[in-house]
């Protein structure tokens, strides 16, 4: 048996261009894994079969790892995902669950990972950062993926709202909103990430931006009442990951991130660190 993680991630920052001709965004995001996964195992069985702890998450062809599967052939296999995750979060669960799988049967079926990436790419615009991590530049609708330093602030707490959020509806208020800002090219974007994975928490969060908190808040107000929120009781800048709904704040510790997660009792928090090397 086959036992794989599958991490959620965090964008540090994100920023959004005008809408391409084939409908995506052009991006320019900095992703980062956390310690917060899913768990997935892989069995060898008489006939494909996917099972998943979560009753809530359909196990048809909606599920990113059935598709994953799919595309790669493969000996007949027994797939279980245990979430952790919460969908519609922002952290690229299902993403990730899908890129799990891909490195899992190219890994049972001695497939090179350099025949990866096409895949990925056709399962999601977040798909192909997963295959590497755990932190990177990526760009065009998300999928040119560019290694980048960890960061030196190495801790997050994640605000975990009750609240499903659409992606395409985000994209959508996003084009209703006045014309957006000439994305950076990409070598200086590379550079201000580069530099930004130098600061500590504080600092950081002072310069990072996700252009689409804006449409994500115009749609679910109560979303941005909770950022409020968070920000007086923490004390500090809160960001939003993605397009919604998990908010977070940085730390330059775990033990930082812990002790401020008791500040906000009565929201559901999770400490967890970014960019873990196991
Ligand atoms: O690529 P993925 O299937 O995850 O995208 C989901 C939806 O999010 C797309 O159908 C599109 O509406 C929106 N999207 C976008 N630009 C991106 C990524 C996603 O408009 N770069």
């Amino acid at each position: 048996m086959l036992t794989v993680h599958a991490p959620a991630k965090l964008n540090l920052d994100l920023r959004v261009g005008a809408t391409r001709a084939d409908g995506f965004h052009p991006l320019s995001s900095w992703f980062v894994t956390t310690s917060l996964h899913d768990t997935l195992t892989f069995e060898p069985a008489a006939k494909d079969e996917f099972n998943c702890d979560d009753p809530s998450i359909p196990t048809d062809q909606r599920n990113l790892v059935v598709r994953a599967m799919n595309l790669l052939p493969h000996a007949p296999v027994k797939v279980a995902l245990t979430k952790r995750v919460p969908a519609g979060g922002g952290l690229g669960g299902g993403s990730s669950d899908a890129a799990a799988t891909l490195k899992a049967l190219a890994r049972l079926e001695g497939v090179p990972t350099a025949a990866l990436p096409p895949l990925a790419e056709q399962l999601g615009s977040d798909v192909p950062f997963f295959l590497g991590g755990p932190s990177a530049l990526c760009t065009g609708r998300g999928e040119a993926v560019d290694e980048l330093p960890l960061p030196r602030a190495r801790s997050a707490l994640l605000v975990l709202p009750h609240i499903h959020v659409s992606t395409p509806a985000v994209f959508r208020a996003f084009d209703a909103l006045p014309s957006p800002e000439q994305l950076p090219a990409r070598g200086s974007a590379r550079e201000s990430y580069a530099k930004l994975s130098q600061l500590r928490a504080a600092e950081a969060l002072r310069e990072a931006r996700n252009d689409l908190e804006a449409p994500a808040f115009q749609l679910h107000p109560e979303l941005g009442r909770l950022r409020s929120e968070a920000e007086s009781r923490l004390g500090r800048p809160v960001r939003m990951s993605g397009s919604g709904s998990t908010l977070f704040t940085l730390y330059d510790t775990l033990a930082e991130a812990e002790e401020a997660a008791k500040l906000v009792k009565n929201l559901r928090v999770l400490a967890v660190a970014m960019c873990p090397l196991d």
